[in-house]
């Protein structure tokens, strides 16, 4: 069931709106033993990785382009780190309907760039940032030949939100600390939103307190200025002038939370703790999230330090995009390997028996 048929109420959707679904959302919430052990409180990851095309935008973009559809959109347009082309070129090739996308040259992620290839998409690279191919996607959606289906659309927003219900269902109320990473900060508005919706219909008894990470090197709603060249490993919230700043600042206020950083390091080692200890493996800018809660536990920097977490909390991190899309860094640590003899004893040589 997507998120529409789950959801319809809360949606945009009227009788006449075609559903474009591929059957996304409804994702895991994982209890993560270690996790909880690691931190001393509960702690559940959102495994937004196992979405139709892999990561959370898929929830926004089943509701933009069914939209879309309703209004008998000619083309689709977005600008992308690389999953938003991923998920708009799957739903745009669902629904017959053409489109394009503008991405940073050399800067998405294997995966995500032969995901949008593969699905159709007419592809275009930019000598420019994410914050450059935004900029020209906004022009050209004046010209009325494409519907802009990122976040700057509100039917993704009204997607997304799907994510915080499912969370409040599957927890029997709020999360009561909601850690996720921010690029764009469509994300953290969209959950907020979806935790003050649910609430006010009586869904939930409570709000978490919302803690968004950027990385150091693209973290422009912490420092409070634009980065005109943002860096990361975590190519996907590689953003230095996000959309949705002043929603991502109001979210955060609103829930007593905080906008913190997490640095490259840290990102890829809460990555690999995270597909090790718990099973679930995520790219780099979705480990954000994980990399933040270890800072919470670990660093006096903290925006937010967990002894400010009562103990009977029960945390959730949401985790973005799926780790086979930004294979790079981790193919880069693997030893080439090498094959034995097809015997029993070289085989149990082999694995230290
Ligand atoms: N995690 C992943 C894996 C993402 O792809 C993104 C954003 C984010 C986190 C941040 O979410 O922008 O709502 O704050 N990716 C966009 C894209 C920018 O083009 O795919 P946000």
């Amino acid at each position: 069931m997507g998120v529409i048929q789950r959801y319809r109420e809360y949606l945009p959707i009227a009788e006449s709106t075609p559903v474009v679904s591929l059957g996304e959302g409804s994702t895991p919430l994982v209890f993560c033993p270690r996790l909880s052990t690691r931190v001393g409180r509960t702690v559940f990851v959102k495994n937004e990785g196992v979405n139709p095309t892999g990561s959370f935008k898929d929830r926004g973009m089943t509701v933009a382009v069914s939209k879309a559809m309703e209004h008998r959109a000619r083309a689709l347009i977005c600008a992308s780190t690389g999953n938003t082309s991923a998920s708009a070129a799957a739903y745009a090739a669902h629904a017959g309907i053409s489109c394009v996308v503008i991405l940073p040259a050399g800067k998405i992620a294997t995966g995500k760039l032969l995901q949008a290839f593969a699905y159709g998409a007419k592809i275009v690279a930019i000598d420019g940032n994410f914050d450059d191919a935004l900029r020209l996607v906004r022009e050209l959606g004046k010209g009325g030949d494409f519907d802009i289906v990122n976040s700057i659309n509100p039917d993704r927003i009204a997607g997304q939100k799907t994510a915080a219900f499912e969370t409040v269902d599957d927890l029997g109320d709020a999360a009561d600390f909601h850690l996720l990473p921010v690029g764009n900060a469509g994300n953290i508005t969209a959950y907020w939103a979806g935790y003050r919706e649910y609430q006010a219909c009586g869904r939930s008894t409570k709000l978490p307190v919302m803690i968004g990470f950027q990385a150091v090197g693209a973290a422009p709603i912490f420092y409070n200025r634009i980065v005109e060249k943002p860096e990361t490993v975590a190519s996907a919230i590689r953003i230095g002038n996000p959309a949705s700043w002043k929603q991502a600042r109001s979210a955060v206020i609103e829930s007593h939370g905080a906008i913190d950083v997490v640095n490259d390091e840290e990102i890829l080692a809460a990555q690999m703790w995270l597909a090790r200890h718990e099973g679930i493996f995520v790219e780099p800018a979705s480990a954000a999230s994980v990399a933040g809660l270890f800072k919470c536990c670990d660093s006096k920097e903290a925006a937010y330090s967990v002894q400010k977490i009562p103990e009977e909390s029960r945390i959730v991190c949401t985790v973005t995009g799926h780790g086979l899309k930004d294979p790079e860094v981790i193919t880069a640590q693997m030893k080439k390997l090498k094959s034995v003899p097809a015997t029993v004893n070289d085989v149990r040589r082999a694995v230290g028996l």
